[in-house]
């Protein structure tokens, strides 16, 4: 097990360049189930949840072919095996599995997903719109067991608007005999990009990106080539990194529009943003100032870069507020930042952050992947040495962390935990 070391303070400048969407390409390796000739994917990105998708495929008999960030997925000898345990606990994702085998086979048994602790992520409403499409679901010893003799489709509302939900939903549907309609779908860009990629299989979906998506199920979905989305929430990372500690910093492979919400706030708090057709360059401002953030579904701002933004926030002059309407409990980055000196206490659902405040660099634990790019960022402006574990949490969402980052002049390496620090891992 290794551990991240950082040496703050160093000013970042350079260029760095945007992966492929983890949060699309969690749901368009599982939807190349669905088709009956081989799917290349383009532009995937380096990281541990695509690696272990890559396995749970080859688990159901698909031939996978992963080379210079470009998956072909061969599915026509797949078989609807029970993949109840192992790879599909390690990620929240395992979860597109269900629609996907659903929609090909009419069953499926996959194990309750896992994935990061952000308080309770329930799967009711994923579950609500397979029983509508007439699938029977039940949960046994810790697998959920979808049946069904046909899917046929239908109006289905979500209670909640949820991005996991709407995309299963989908992934089921475009096989189902008939017409769905999802009502009160989530719009995120992710939806998006994995709707296109169903288009060009042969699927017959309108409407994704807006709360609104019209499915027509069709028998058969063919092979195609898809390339993916660049990744919003890393690009927002890398632009969150070049308010705190950059001397400008040019970001390639971005949809600006996906980012509106975050640049907003950027310049309400005085940071430097030039946006362009597929690049943003950002320099920090004189003197930051407060601002409150609350978390929305998109195109508000993102959950998923909360947690880097009160990294950021430890730096600015006043009193910001951070508050988390999607994940309640999203806070555990707080007492990180606090043994780093940060002044920050939680009530409820929201952060208080005083600031401006000098971080001192110290031993701290990524929670959870976002926690990670949180300690990261605010390892990189802190005084000193900071050291990050629970490494295999950042591993599983940011592509090539420490190359990106000494790439802009960061001093950043891994280390091996020592058997003392390997002891402790194992009591906490
Ligand atoms: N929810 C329910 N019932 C459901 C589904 C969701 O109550 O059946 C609730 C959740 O508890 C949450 C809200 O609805 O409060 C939104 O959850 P959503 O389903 O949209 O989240 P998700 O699809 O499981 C994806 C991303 C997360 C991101 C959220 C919100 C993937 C694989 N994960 O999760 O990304 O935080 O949407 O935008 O796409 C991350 O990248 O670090 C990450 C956690």
């Amino acid at each position: 097990m290794e551990k991240l070391m950082i040496a703050g303070g160093y000013p970042l400048k350079g260029t760095v360049r945007i992966s492929g969407a983890k949060n699309s390409a969690v749901a368009l390796i599982p939807a190349t189930i669905l088709a009956d000739s081989p799917v290349t994917i383009e532009g995937l990105p380096d990281i541990s949840d695509v690696q272990i998708l890559k396995g749970l495929l080859e688990e159901i008999g698909g031939s996978v072919d992963f080379a210079d960030n470009d998956m072909t997925v061969d599915p026509s000898s797949m078989i609807s095996m029970p993949l109840p345990n192992g790879k599909v606990k390690k990620l929240r994702a395992s979860y597109y599995l269900m629609g996907a085998m659903l929609g090909r086979f009419k069953k499926a048994v996959i194990g309750l997903p896992g994935g990061c602790h952000l308080g309770p992520r329930p799967i009711d409403q994923h579950i609500k719109g397979f029983e509508a499409l007439g699938a029977s679901v039940t949960n046994e010893q810790g697998a959920i067991y979808l049946r069904a003799d046909e899917l046929k489709g239908a109006r289905i509302y979500l209670d909640v608007v949820s991005v996991g939900a709407t995309i299963n939903i989908m992934l089921a549907a475009v096989r189902a005999k008939g017409k769905t309609i999802i009502e009160n779908a989530a719009k995120e860009p992710e939806i998006i990009d994995v709707a296109t990629l169903l288009t060009n299989m042969g699927a017959k979906i309108k409407g994704a990106g807006t709360d609104v998506i019209r499915i027509e199920g069709v028998d058969q979905l063919h092979g195609c080539r898809h390339t993916i989305i660049p990744d919003r929430i890393e690009a927002g990372t890398y632009l969150i990194l070049g308010a705190a500690a950059g001397e400008g910093i040019l970001i390639d492979n971005v949809i600006p529009q996906h980012l509106e919400s975050l640049i907003a706030k950027l310049r309400e708090m005085g940071v430097n943003i030039e946006a362009g057709d597929d690049q943003i360059f950002v320099s920090p401002a004189e003197k930051m100032k407060a601002v409150d953030i609350k978390t929305l579904v998109y195109p508000g701002f993102p959950t998923d870069l909360q947690q880097p933004f009160t990294s950021l926030l430890t730096g600015a002059e006043g009193t910001s507020m951070v508050t988390d309407t999607i994940y309640g409990a999203r806070f555990k980055h707080i007492d990180e930042l606090r043994r780093m000196n940060a002044g920050i206490k939680v009530e409820g659902r929201s952060a208080i952050i005083n600031g401006p405040i000098r971080l001192q660099g110290a031993k701290v634990k990524a929670s959870d992947l976002r926690a990670g790019a949180a300690l990261v960022i605010a390892g990189l402006k802190a005084e000193g040495i900071t050291e990050v574990t629970g490494l295999e949490h950042i591993d599983r969402g940011y592509s090539h962390l420490v190359e990106k980052l000494n790439g802009l002049g960061a001093t950043i390496w891994r280390e091996n935990l020592t058997k003392e620090e390997m002891e402790q891992m194992k009591n906490a």
